[in-house]
């Protein structure tokens, strides 16, 4: 039966442009919660890095806002569940607020309030049929953990491991999808390199992002490892990683622009997927070897030890894939550098200028060929897809973007991609980060002056709901 639906999935597809999904891609929206949760003090939630910076900093978020009520998912969940209810997904990606379980991070202290929140919503959707895809950390560390390092003390590996812990022991008899962390790189690159995140330090010495890579690395293998150990005979459900990539397109075929975009790609892409479970041979190369000593006065890269690259190693039962945009790469030279700072990839970056900003459908097909090719065919989760705009409800690009990457998404299936499930980031607008409220990426519109926190769907969010349902993607 299984066979013949596939085969006739197939005869469609090849008649069909590529239009109709296969049927076992699960579809879905995602959130986070300091982007929607607001609630930030209320009923015992501890404060977090965002919270701190939004407060502390209002002029490095760009319009001086803060997600103190953001979507008021804490109060209005209810609301979420309507809008997820009409879009009729299979999946809701959320994630837990660490400070709202945990308020000053560690597990001698749980907020029975924060653990209610979560139930309720979890028990909800699953009443709805909706599967909970719940992550563990996107972005907002507890204060208290930045405090003595954040994720530049290797001993984050143990708390988060201890946070992971709690959170499947309450949550994971009905969660079956975990995400441990939410996009490595961004998170380090953001705090310690360009400052684009919380806290925002820039240039912290030039070795702040690679200790925050390693320390992340090791907390979610080490959640890995605890789920497989303690839970997941019991509860058997699967735990992955979310990686972003963005697809790095040489701008031209010489080959010092060939090789500079697969830097960039081994650079954003790492080290849970590569199969030795170890930094990319590129980076190695670029940051510095510690094997070898001419190179090991130069070294930026905190290296693994045999144990903690075996902990690694395959720890990560999916591919989770955030993806937005694709890059023309030209290869760059910094002759006057100082060791080391900008030479790690060398690259430089643009959109491509045929296309609208931000809608490069040609790239995530080849992104997910690419880590078809590059890491034996994973299994896939696109946990994030979407497109940033100024929030109008009639959201033409925003409509253009779903159909042109949905159609992409489902060629790259053909082609072999192990990919079963799409996440559109966002279900409604929200609080983006640094750019406060400027940019929204919500299928549905939220109206930030009202205290209710109206949610309205838009033209896209009428689309995504019809995909869902028809199974094709319309022309
Ligand atoms: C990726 C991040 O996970 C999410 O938090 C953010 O809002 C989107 N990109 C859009 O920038």
């Amino acid at each position: 039966m299984a066979t013949k639906i596939i085969l006739l999935w197939s005869v469609l597809f090849n008649s069909a442009q590529s239009q109709i999904l296969p049927p076992d891609l699960k579809l879905g929206v995602a959130t986070a919660s300091y982007q929607i949760e607001g609630g930030w003090n209320a009923n015992g939630k501890g404060v977090n890095i965002w919270d701190e910076l939004t407060h502390t900093h209002p002029d490095l978020v760009a319009d001086h806002t803060t997600g103190d009520v953001a979507c008021d998912s804490y109060h209005l969940w209810q609301d979420d569940l309507k809008m997820l209810k009409f879009l009729k997904v299979d999946h809701y990606r959320f994630s837990l607020s660490w400070s709202r379980l945990l308020p000053g991070g560690f597990t001698n202290q749980i907020n029975p309030d924060g653990v209610a929140y979560y139930n309720n919503l979890i028990n909800a959707l699953i009443t709805e049929g909706i599967e909970p895809m719940v992550t563990l950390y996107h972005w907002d560390l507890p204060q208290n953990l930045q405090n003595l390092g954040g994720w530049t003390n290797p001993l984050m590996a143990l708390y988060f491991e201890n946070y992971a812990r709690v959170a499947f022991y309450l949550f994971g008899g009905r969660v079956k999808t975990w995400i441990t962390i939410n996009e490595p790189s961004s998170i380090c690159v953001g705090t310690y390199e360009d400052g684009d995140g919380a806290p925002a330090f820039v240039n912290s010495s030039g070795i702040g992002l690679y200790l925050c890579g390693r320390t992340i690395l090791l907390a979610h293998a080490a959640a890995y490892r605890v789920y497989d150990a303690e839970f997941r005979k019991k509860q058997g459900g699967r735990v992955g990683i979310t990686i972003d990539s963005i697809w790095a397109e040489p701008k031209t075929n010489n080959s010092a622009d060939v090789e500079a975009a697969t830097r960039e790609m081994q650079f954003g892409v790492g080290v849970v997927f590569s199969l030795s479970g170890n930094y990319p041979s590129i980076m190695i190369s670029r940051v510095g070897d510690n094997s070898k000593r001419e190179h090991f006065m130069e070294s930026r890269l905190p290296p693994f030890t045999p144990k903690e690259i075996k902990l690694i190693q395959g720890s990560s039962d999916f591919f989770g894939l955030n993806h937005y945009h694709t890059w023309l790469i030209a290869n760059q030279d910094y002759p006057d550098s100082s060791p080391s700072y900008h030479k790690d990839k060398g690259t430089k970056g643009t959109q491509d200028p045929d296309w609208e900003p931000g809608i490069v459908p040609w790239g995530f097909r080849k992104l997910l060929n690419w880590i078809k090719n590059e890491y034996n065919n994973p299994l896939v989760i696109v946990t994030e897809n979407g497109y940033g705009d100024g929030g109008a409800v009639d959201d033409v690009n925003r409509v253009v973007f779903l159909k042109e990457f949905m159609r992409a998404l489902v060629a790259a299936i053909h082609d072999g991609c192990n990919v079963k499930g799409y996440t559109v980031w966002s279900v409604m607008d929200n609080m983006e980060w640094r750019a406060g409220y400027t940019v929204k990426f919500g299928l549905h519109y939220v109206n930030f002056t009202d205290v209710k926190r109206t949610r309205t769907p838009k033209c896209s969010a009428y689309v995504y709901a019809t995909i869902i349902k028809e199974r094709v993607i319309p022309g």
